[in-house]
């Protein structure tokens, strides 16, 4: 790939602002030489301004994301987007969030360009179940695990059952729920559905991955290949 075209997919700027930044003497090797339109000595090798590349295309990251950011630009208000460098923003291919979280909903996002990755994450056939951390408003009933996990528990609005979602009581007012399915507000809707009121909601893992410790809400980082790995149970 030309220096330039990669320059722009990977949101530098459009072709003519990637083209001013190579002639301004901002793009250099990783000695310092300064690189023409024409030169390509390697993406590892490639600095601008000093700095290496960003990652290329496919990627995967991960993030703890914070209550009150959408995870979608149509929405209005604050986006995961905006927690990330803005140059992620013009790269091409862009990146998505592996299924959503509600506004009001934290902790682990994954967000990817690689459409195939996206798609084998939310298949059923992956089996990459959802784990959520729930804190309630009321007491816990006792009979919430029953409900749930009975393959026939319905929400309102919406004539199809839930499949069996497991459930763990961790305190009087506090669960974990896991999910092999992902409907609107679903894990809202199921407590309200007994007459509870979730006060806080947090996905804690995907599949075999944990939101990673070190991430504080509204960081990010890279997914490596074995976390990938990971994520699919391999
Ligand atoms: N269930 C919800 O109610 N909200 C989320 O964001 C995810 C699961």
């Amino acid at each position: 790939m030309k220096l330039l075209k990669l320059l722009a997919n990977l949101g530098y700027g459009s072709r003519k602002e990637a083209d001013k930044l190579i002639r301004s003497g901002a793009v250099t090797d990783a000695e310092g030489k300064v690189l023409g339109v024409k030169d390509f000595p390697g993406v590892e090798n490639v600095r601008v301004l000093g700095v290496e590349l960003d990652p290329l295309s496919p990627l995967v990251i991960v993030m703890n994301k914070p209550e009150g950011y959408t995870c979608s630009t149509a929405d209005p208000g604050e986006t995961v987007y905006d927690l990330l460098p803005p140059r992620f923003s013009k790269r091409n291919p862009g990146l998505n969030s592996v299924g959503r979280l509600d506004k009001e909903t934290s902790g682990m996002l994954l967000m990817t360009d690689d459409g195939k990755f996206l798609h084998k994450v939310i298949h059923p056939k992956s089996n990459c179940l959802k784990v959520y951390h729930v804190q309630l408003d009321r007491p816990l009933q006792g009979n919430e695990g029953e409900l749930f996990g009975s393959g026939e528990f319905l929400l309102e609005n919406d004539p199809k059952p839930l499949l069996a979602a497991g459930f763990e009581a961790l305190s009087e007012k506090e669960a974990l729920v896991t999910l092999h399915e992902g409907r609107y507000h679903q894990v809202r809707r199921m407590f309200a559905a007994t007459g509870n009121h979730v006060l806080q909601l947090k996905r804690i893992s995907t599949g075999g991955l944990k939101l990673p410790p070190e991430l504080d809400e509204g960081e990010w980082r890279i997914v490596s290949e074995d976390e990938k790995d990971e994520l699919f149970g391999k």
